[in-house]
């Protein structure tokens, strides 16, 4: 193990809140992770913070009508508070908006220009002459030339899956303003990653890069090396590093043609664990750059599989090209958890919220981050059902765990006065691990030993799922301890065995109370009280434990004083999975009809009829039939069309406000109504001599009023 451990989760996006694939993707694994080093006396900083640039960022802040500012500044509140509650414990929480990390990234790219990384290119993109600006891939939407999606977006079409390209799409508009972009040349940074290439694809297969070895690919994830070389087959191609965007991190102002240029989120994004380093460092008064530049830290990014090619190919190319920095010596990616049968979708509202879960089921923390780590998705994807859930609960934390617990707790205080028993530790029993077996003392505390530092290997190598098993199973052979013994049984006829049963028992929940940290830290928490423990600081508290029973010590001393029992977990009822599968379906079926169900017909609101008149009133208008013989755009006034009429019996010139409505080329030879007794009236400098009658609905929309095919012209309406 390496003497300094920086550990990264993903910088979640600060557009929304997190859900279970997230926790248990990139989250909890580090968490567990980084607990277990600190309890292995570890000098290790765990850093995250909201990434809040982007598209993600400036798409949903136009869905919303509101600022990108406002956007981050509630999402960053809600996941900063969320992860604190179930409890995943950053060392900081930064955030890519702060302006420490803006510089932190300017002079990364600072860097990378003076080395000659960036190649300067002029290209065409699309762009949107009505908004003013140049279009991010997202903002383009169009026809989808694989499937005539006509709802695909510029870098992928959602219907059939294509990877897109904002000019492969037919008939591009844009979602600013739905007019067609246009082409425009602009200027870009692009990172060199074909020159990277060669040196990747050697550090991703052998773990080599510049003549040293750095790390056995044989401890990277099958499907995270399989990804990367999948990526390197197909040939690194120099990637733009910046946008043409009006939020995110300027490109430095003193080089030239960067007005209005912003970084590349993917750029500056992963830059985000340097800021946070340099702050978390800068609050404690300690140096960050052992953590970045030296060789005795190891750099583990924990991940979502969404993200591998940013952090084992990209990221990696720019810590290299700046020079300064390590490379990571682990980016161990989860794959995705589905839910209740069906892929996590935030568009389809598909989801358990863990906002949401925190605030319904109060105190149930571990028992999500238990279900989430049994069921993790560390080498193929996985599935959370809430049935699932409850079972895990009631059948292994309640029956199990919990069971184990209070009886050892309640048997000491029911025949010891809640005092840890001294034993005879010559005195042979059955023993836990094997029902065939008789055990001693010593021989026990061993096999504590071995399957505890079975599972610090397990987390050392990221195989949680593997390591919680094996804390469970200290817990079942706890319980077989006092199965196979049943010390209730025999109080009368053989209380030195009695003793050696409860006190063992008792080692057994104190070793869990350590070996759960990780895992379940409210729990873990809890088990300390009980057992009238300090509570765990962090201090290498495992590393003693380890030592302790390796030298046969038991943690808990003969006349050590328990506190009362209590249940460590409470049984999760029928009642509340059907409530929580109700909402799911709920949830995602008002979702659907929100996005399918034509706009809710609304009862039309007539205009008020106006006042009574007599036929006479009538009389007076002279309403005539007409043909348009030409039209022509009025200049500077978007509204109006002038036309040419024939009435029959005479020509006229007739202004009308029919222009947002009418091409002028489709309402030449159009047969109208024509008020032509109006007296005439001069609109932009030319003489209207008439009104074309149109009518109007309620949305403002207009249609000719014409006479039967073939009409003749000139001739009255009664
Ligand atoms: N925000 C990105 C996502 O949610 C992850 C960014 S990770 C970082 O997919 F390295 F760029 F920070
Ligand atoms: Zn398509």
């Amino acid at each position: 193990m390496k003497k300094r451990y920086l550990v990264t989760s993903a910088l979640p996006y600060a557009n929304g809140p997190l859900h279970i694939g997230h926790l248990a993707g990139a989250y909890l694994p580090a968490d567990i992770y980084v607990r277990y080093l600190r309890l292995m006396g570890k000098d290790v900083v765990f850093v995250c913070g909201s990434d809040e640039h982007g598209a993600a960022i400036t798409v949903r802040a136009r869905k919303e009508g509101v600022t990108p500012r406002e956007i981050v500044d509630t999402y960053h509140a809600i996941i900063r508070d969320t992860f604190q509650k179930i409890g995943i414990e950053f060392d900081i929480y930064h955030r890519t908006s702060e302006a420490l990390h803006h510089e932190t990234s300017q002079d990364f790219f600072r860097e990378l220009l003076k080395n000659g990384q960036f190649e300067e290119k002029e290209s065409d993109q699309y762009y949107d002459e009505t908004a003013g600006q140049f279009l991010a891939d997202r903002y383009i939407i169009g026809t989808c030339p694989v499937c005539s999606n006509p709802d695909a977006y510029g870098d992928q079409c959602e219907r059939c899956g294509s990877t897109l390209s904002p000019t492969q799409l037919i008939n591009p508009r844009s979602t600013l303003s739905g007019a067609a972009p246009v082409m425009r040349p602009t200027t870009h940074w692009y990172l060199k990653l074909n020159e990277h290439e060669a040196w990747l694809r050697e550090w991703i297969n052998t773990g080599t890069a510049g003549g040293q070895t750095l790390h056995d690919p044989a401890d990277w994830k099958n499907h995270v090396i399989g990804q990367c070389n999948s990526w390197l087959e197909q040939g690194l191609q120099p990637r733009a590093m910046t946008r043409d965007l009006d939020w995110g991190v300027d490109v430095p102002a003193e080089i030239p043609h960067s007005a209005g240029k912003k970084l590349y989120v993917w750029l500056d994004a992963p830059i985000g664990y340097i800021s946070a380093t340099k702050q978390w460092a800068a609050d404690k008064g300690v140096a960050w750059e052992p953590y970045w530049k030296s060789d005795d830290t190891a750099l583990v990014h924990f991940i979502g599989k969404d993200n591998i090619v940013f952090h084992c190919l990209i990221f990696p190319a720019i810590l290299k090209a700046h020079g300064d920095f390590i490379l990571p010596v682990n980016v161990p990616a989860n794959q995705f958890m589905n839910l209740e049968g069906n892929k996590l979708s935030t568009s389809k509202n598909w989801a358990v919220w863990v906002h949401e879960y925190v605030a319904e089921l109060p105190g149930r923390e571990d028992e999500l981050r238990y279900n989430m780590i049994k069921n993790m998705p560390e080498q193929r994807d996985s599935e959370f059902t809430w049935k699932g859930f409850q079972e895990s609960t009631n059948t292994e934390l309640v029956n199990n765990l919990a069971g184990f617990v209070h009886r050892v707790m309640v048997l000491t205080h029911k025949n010891y006065g809640g005092i840890v028993p001294a034993v005879d530790q010559s005195r042979e029993f059955r023993s836990g691990w094997d029902a065939e077996q008789t055990g001693t003392y010593d021989q026990e505390l061993h096999q504590l030993h071995l399957k505890l530092s079975e599972m610090g290997r397990e987390i050392e190598h990221f195989n949680f799922r593997e390591a919680l098993r094996i804390l469970m199973e200290i817990s079942s052979a706890g319980n077989a301890l006092l199965q196979f013994n049943e010390p209730w049984k025999i109080v009368k006829d053989d209380p030195e065995l009695v003793k050696v049963v409860l006190n063992l028992g008792l080692q057994y929940v104190a070793v869990l109370s350590v070996a759960s940290r990780p895992f379940m830290p409210f729990a873990a928490a809890r088990l300390r009280t009980l057992l009238n423990l300090p509570a765990l600081q962090d201090r290498q508290e495992w590393l003693d434990l380890l030592n302790d029973l390796a030298e046969g010590n038991p943690v808990l001393r003969p006349n050590h004083a328990l506190n009362p029992a209590e249940h460590l977990f409470g049984r999760i009822p029928d009642e509340l999975i059907e409530a929580q599968v109700a909402k799911l379906q709920a949830a995602a079926a008002a979702k659907a009809a929100a996005a399918t169900a034509p706009a809710e017909p609304v009862a039309p609101r007539f205009e008020a009829l106006k006042e009574e008149i007599q036929y006479d009133d009538f009389a007076q208008l002279d309403i005539r039939t007409g043909t348009i013989l030409e039209a022509s755009k009025v200049e500077k006034a978007d509204k109006l069309l002038k036309l040419t009429v024939d009435l029959g019996f005479e020509q006229r010139t007739i202004v009308s406000g029919i222009a947002q409505h009418y091409a002028p080329e489709a309402v030449v030879g159009r047969q109208v109504l024509v008020l032509a007794n109006l007296a005439p009236r001069k609109m932009r400098g030319i003489e209207s001599q008439g009104m074309i009658l149109m009518a109007e609905d309620a949305e403002g929309r207009l249609s000719f009023v014409s006479p039967a095919e073939g009409w003749p012209n000139g001739w009255g309406v009664k």
